[in-house]
């Protein structure tokens, strides 16, 4: 089934410079199109919206610091299964628990700069898209 998902590219990818090597992984599924991409250092009020849920939790805190710590890449991705899909290819939360292929088994150590976000339901996706892409909701 065709659906859509928002990525965030997190500030260490952009900063360790891995933005093309993660966006040609997704570029070269096939069937799967980037339909809307911004490079931007978001602001809290942004985050609180995006991250509502997790409000309280101890990493809480430390997630925002670090998602405001510099630019990230936002993007809409489009395609067949792609919420699953992106999830898969970027692997457990936890990088050491990760499986070797995925983007963060492959280039991630620690849970805080684990490089990508993808949501993980199509209800989350499009709630996450009129946060980040409200033009596109
Ligand atoms: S839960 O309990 O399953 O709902 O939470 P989880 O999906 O594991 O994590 C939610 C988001 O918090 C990030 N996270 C952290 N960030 C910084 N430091 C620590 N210790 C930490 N632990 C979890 C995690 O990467 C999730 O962010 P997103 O952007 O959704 O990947």
């Amino acid at each position: 089934m065709s659906q859509r998902t928002l990525v965030l590219l997190k500030p260490d990818a952009v900063r360790r410079g891995l933005a093309g090597e993660i966006i040609s992984r997704i570029e070269r599924k096939a069937g799967w199109q980037l339909t809307a991409v911004e490079l931007r250092t978001f602001d809290r009020e942004t985050l609180e919206h995006h991250y509502a849920e997790h409000v309280g939790r101890p990493f809480y805190e430390p997630l925002l610091e670090f998602m405001t710590s510099g630019p990230s890449i936002a993007m809409i991705v489009e395609g067949e299964e792609v919420v699953k899909g992106i999830r898969m290819l970027a692997g457990a939360t936890n990088p050491l628990e990760a499986g070797s292929g995925t983007i963060r088994g492959d280039y991630a150590t620690i849970t805080r700069e684990n490089l990508i976000h993808a949501s993980d339901s199509p209800e989350s996706a499009e709630r996450e898209i009129k946060i980040f892409f409200p033009a596109h909701a």
